[in-house]
């Protein structure tokens, strides 16, 4: 489980003391890793990315477009050919190759996680407690499963003998968000390799540098020359390249619908790739008078405030059983007033910035929505500080389903507490939406629970409790929110193709 906000009490007593950032990170790596060697963009353009705390730009990087996804797919081609060391690698050893892979991300977590905060603005402790942690738990899931991806023997009719291969799908276009880039990296490689694939990987415009410090670790692991590709770049220019393409077999996508839409598209007027998508939410997170009620505000607290509310699953719909809701919306605004905003590079810090501008303003423009279409703001609703992407934790009460802030993904700290009175209605309140990522109740009635979670049309449901993510379970969305599962067994055979292999015999037994 790595989605989950602690404050530093509950990190002394998880048993693990937080080492300093460093002091000065080195960029080393800012070109697009293509055959294992760094290259410069063909059109000779960079991009620049920033630190969301302070505005500053960190880095140059190279830019990735259509010519330079053309490299990286060939590159990944060759890799994937009949007979390449790639093709010709024991499955184990691919195992073995990830699990390297997951080590040498242990050993330079200080360096990932610095990176990781000051590219992203997650607070440090995030980025080492969960974001590295997690993308090395996915990895050694993954490597675990390289040789047991086995396929059956099939009783068919006639004198035949039938088998099934698993076999990989082929060159995998990775398109992945900036929330949270290390662990969506290793979500998307990790599965993909298993199985044998190919890959070419764009991470977020805002979000590159821990992407291609990872193209060094692949390479030191010793990935063959093109199995992992990584090209830096915006998302009409490299990424559309990649879903458009005709030699990419699959592509998974992280990011919003309007964009999951276009990756769809793209696949049926090219080569019908397989897809795979994980968008947004507007998960609801149901609380019963009978719950245990302090730990439902604390959970619902961070179920939304967790990375300043830029999560795919951020509860960003708390329905409260009206006994209980004065209580409640008490008890979350004294939570949020508490939450410390500031330098997420420093020791103490819940909460930093949003990504970049455009998400500060869409935020904030939301929040207005609340304020004028009648919900009550209870604390917050604003910027914070005078510099950086800081927006004030946010909690609206009184908000009605029709509210924008009720229906739309504000992917910000912003809180919308509604009241409710039966469990009928809140069962047809919660669904009342396009999307279907995750979902959430707390109550200490097991036959309510399961009565509950069965109705609530999400791709996962947290009961007493919530952000339970963990690389054994299946992710992914009911409805709008996406198609296909990621990571579980059900998310390796989204990477695998199935051969049916029958062979004709002179006679058959039972
Ligand atoms: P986005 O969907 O535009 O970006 C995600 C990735 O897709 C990035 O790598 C981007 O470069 C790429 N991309 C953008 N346009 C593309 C295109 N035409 N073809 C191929 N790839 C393309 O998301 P954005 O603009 O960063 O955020 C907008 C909203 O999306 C957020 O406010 C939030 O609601 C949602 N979102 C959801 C995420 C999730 O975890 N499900 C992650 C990020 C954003
Ligand atoms: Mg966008």
């Amino acid at each position: 489980m790595y989605l989950r906000s602690v404050n530093s009490l509950e990190m002394s007593s998880l048993g693990k003391s937080l080492p300093d950032p460093l002091s000065n990170v080195e960029v080393k790596y800012t070109k697009i890793f293509i055959n294992n060697e760094w290259h410069d963009s063909v059109s000779g353009k960079k991009f620049a990315t920033f630190n969301p705390a302070t505005g500053e730009k960190i880095c140059d990087i190279e830019e990735g477009d259509k010519e330079d996804v053309e490299k990286a797919v060939k590159a990944a081609r060759a890799a994937f050919e009949f007979g390449s060391p790639w093709r010709r690698m024991d499955a184990s050893e691919r195992g073995k190759l990830l699990n390297k892979l997951a080590d040498l991300i242990e050993r330079d977590i200080i360096a990932l996680s610095t990176m990781e905060t000051i590219d992203a603005g997650k607070p440090f402790f995030t980025s080492y407690m969960f974001d590295i942690p997690g993308a090395v738990k996915s990895l050694r899931y993954c490597a675990g499963w390289a040789d047991k991806n086995q396929g059956r023997t099939v009783p068919t009719d006639g004198d035949y003998f039938t088998f099934t291969r698993h076999e990989p799908v082929g060159v995998c276009g990775q398109i992945i968000p900036w929330n949270f880039p290390i662990v969506m990296f290793a979500w998307k490689i990790a599965p993909a390799l298993c199985c044998g694939n190919t890959v070419v990987i764009k991470p977020a415009e805002q979000t590159p540098l821990t992407a291609l410090y990872m193209g060094s670790l692949i390479k030191e692991a010793g990935f063959p020359p093109g199995v992992v590709n990584i090209v830096p770049g915006y998302g009409p220019t490299a990424g559309a390249a990649i879903s458009n393409h005709m030699d990419v077999d699959k592509v998974a996508f992280t990011g919003s619908t309007e964009v999951g839409k276009l990756i769809k598209q793209a696949a049926g007027k090219s080569n019908l790739k397989r897809v795979t998508l994980e968008l947004g939410g507007k998960s609801p997170l149901i609380i019963f008078a009978d719950a245990d009620i302090n730990a439902a505000v604390e959970c619902a607290h961070h179920a939304l405030f967790y990375h300043q509310g830029q999560c795919c699953i951020a509860a960003s719909r708390l329905f409260v059983e009206e006994s209980i809701y004065d209580d409640f919306v008490k008890k979350s605004v004294e939570l949020a007033k508490k939450r410390v905003l500031g330098d997420p590079l420093k020791p103490g810090t819940q909460q930093g910035p949003q990504i970049d501008k455009e998400q500060y303003d869409r935020i904030l423009d939301l929040i207005e929505s609340g304020k004028k279409e009648g919900a009550k703001l209870e604390c917050g609703g604003g910027p914070w500080g005078d510099k950086g992407f800081f927006i004030q934790p946010t909690v609206f009460s009184d908000v009605k389903d029709n509210m924008r802030i009720a229906k739309e993904e504000i992917f910000g700290p912003v809180q919308q507490i509604m009241k409710f009175k039966t469990l009928d209605e809140v069962i047809k309140r919660a669904n009342n939406t396009t999307y279907g990522l995750a979902a959430g109740l707390f109550t200490k009635d097991v036959d309510k629970a399961i009565v509950v979670s069965s109705a609530l049309q999400a791709g996962s449901v947290w009961i007493n409790c919530y952000s339970a993510l963990s690389p054994q379970a299946p992710f992914g969305g009911f409805k709008m929110s996406g198609n296909g599962r990621e990571m579980g067994e059900y998310g390796i055979h989204e990477y695998t193709e199935v051969k049916t292999v029958t062979l004709k015999i002179s006679q058959k037994n039972s």
